[in-house]
């Protein structure tokens, strides 16, 4: 498939703490509708290939595209505006204490000029009720378990209408029980066509979801492929090696 229809886009990418080489030439296209699903070992440069998609992280070789036009990375104007396209979920949730849930869902579309804060508010309030929080619009993020915490994390993403959602790890810091309501939601983004990129070790989930599984391995894209064929016979040994770890 050719970059035209790719979402985001990455050719060649290197990424250096130091001199350490965090991504070592990492090409990566998703294109609109598909889910990506990243895995590797710890430090193998997930994170820090999820922050350079969004230009969180400046690059020190390669190119990212995002709809096909490439974001130099010193144009930090240009990514700004291109993150109000892009939504990001973090393992920690990174909500504002200080505000109450709908403050931290409506704050960036407000700010952006994407909404009044009458949409906003009403959009806030709707997404909350899909993912089965509406009582909790009052709420400040303490007052809530890490799955609700989490669950309102991606409707903050949601509420600027993103074209892709970036997950990194989502679940990780949860129990069980809140990991499952976490990965319900993202499945109702995925029947609902949703672009998204999303680590996790969460294979199951990655089976029924992903199109495309990738295994990186430092900082480089070591094997790639449908997730029965990743998961059921995986081709170079370190991708086996991991499996065996994990599953
Ligand atoms: N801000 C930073 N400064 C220096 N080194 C960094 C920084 N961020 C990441 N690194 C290094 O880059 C490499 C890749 O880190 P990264 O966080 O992307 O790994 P990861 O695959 O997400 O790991 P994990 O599964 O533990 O989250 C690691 O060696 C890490 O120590
Ligand atoms: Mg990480």
């Amino acid at each position: 498939m050719s970059d035209a229809r790719a979402v985001v886009s990455a050719r060649g990418l290197v990424k250096r703490y130091k001199g350490m080489c965090a991504l070592d030439g990492v090409d990566l296209e998703i294109h609109a509708g598909e889910i990506v699903v990243i895995v590797g070992p710890s430090g193998s440069g997930k994170s820090t290939l999820i922050r350079c998609l969004n230009g969180l992280e400046t690059i020190d070789a390669g190119s990212i595209r995002i709809d096909g036009r490439e974001i130099p990375s010193q144009a930090r104007e240009e990514w700004r505006l291109a993150r109000q396209r892009i939504g990001m979920v973090f393992q920690d949730y990174s909500l504002f204490p200080h505000f109450t849930v709908l403050r931290n869902i409506t704050l960036a579309p407000i700010r952006a000029g994407r909404l009044s804060p009458e949409e906003a508010d009403k959009t806030a309030r709707r997404l909350l009720e899909r993912v089965g929080l509406g009582g909790y619009a009052n709420a400040y993020p303490a007052e809530l378990s890490g799955g609700q915490q989490q669950r309102v994390a991606i409707v903050r993403a949601l509420a600027m209408a993103p074209e892709v959602m970036l997950f990194d790890e989502p679940t990780s810091a949860l129990d069980p029980e809140m990991i499952r309501e976490v990965l319900d939601v993202m499945r109702q983004l995925s029947s609902a066509g949703m672009t998204m990129a999303i680590v996790t070790h969460e294979m199951g989930f990655a089976r029924e979801v992903a199109d495309r599984i990738v295994f990186i391995d430092r900082g480089r894209i070591v094997e790639t492929g449908a997730p029965e064929q990743f998961l059921r016979s995986p081709r170079s040994p370190r991708l086996q090696e991991f499996l065996a770890k994990i599953l």
